[in-house]
């Protein structure tokens, strides 16, 4: 069995717990596109060329513990606009979202350019206030000392430059369904991400 949702939207809107909720609830294999890019600019920020990066990553390099820093965030954002990383990150990508199963993959251009016959579609924001009050929340409980005007800097910074990027920008595919978590509980945005996979998955 085939199926592939695909679950996009700008930096710390849920994403990551929806896609993570998602997966257990389907029995699907997850995966987190973000860290492809984040273990690419990781890489960068190491001294390593962006596209001899991309092309050399491993699984370990993944599972790398300071790829949720906000520096390697702002170093992946950078490297995510360099269409030669993305096309070197795109084979990986696809052969995941059409493995036997069933796949949830979430970044910013799942529906739209990495799996555009993705059978379920979400687009999930918030405002980016609500997005860098989560994200304070979760920097500050990981122990880093930050501020909260630096955090939404942050996030206004990534999403300007993820959204007006020439090569696969982040916006809404057309025939996907848009989640907005600025009020909704986890427990109420996990359950309507899966009203609207299971709505796909009955037509
Ligand atoms: O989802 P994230 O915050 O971990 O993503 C980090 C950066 O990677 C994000 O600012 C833009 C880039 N990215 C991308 O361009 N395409 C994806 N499919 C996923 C992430």
């Amino acid at each position: 069995m085939r199926f592939t949702i695909a679950i996009d939207g700008p930096a710390a809107a849920g994403k990551g717990t929806i896609s993570k909720a998602v997966a257990a609830h389907y029995g699907f294999a997850h995966l987190d596109t973000g860290l492809l890019y984040r273990a690419v600019g990781r890489k960068v920020l190491d001294g390593v060329e962006a596209l001899a990066a991309a092309e050399a990553l491993t699984p370990e390099d993944l599972s790398d513990p300071t790829l949720r820093t906000p520096d390697v965030a702002q170093a992946a954002s950078k490297v995510a606009a360099i269409p030669e990383v993305r096309a070197a990150l795109t084979d990986f990508q696809r052969a995941f979202a059409r493995r036997s199963g069933g796949a949830v993959l979430d970044g910013r251009d799942i529906g739209t350019v990495i799996c555009p016959e993705a059978e379920a579609k979400l687009f999930v924001t918030a405002s980016a206030e609500v997005r860098a009050e989560r994200r304070f929340r979760e920097l500050v409980t990981g122990g880093h000392d930050t501020r909260f005007d630096d955090v939404l800097r942050d996030v206004k910074e990534r999403d300007e430059r993820d959204m007006n990027r020439a090569d696969a920008p982040l916006k809404p595919a057309v025939d996907s369904v848009l989640i907005d978590t600025s009020a909704l509980s986890i427990e109420d945005a996990i359950a309507a991400a899966i009203a609207a996979i299971d709505a796909r998955k009955n037509a």
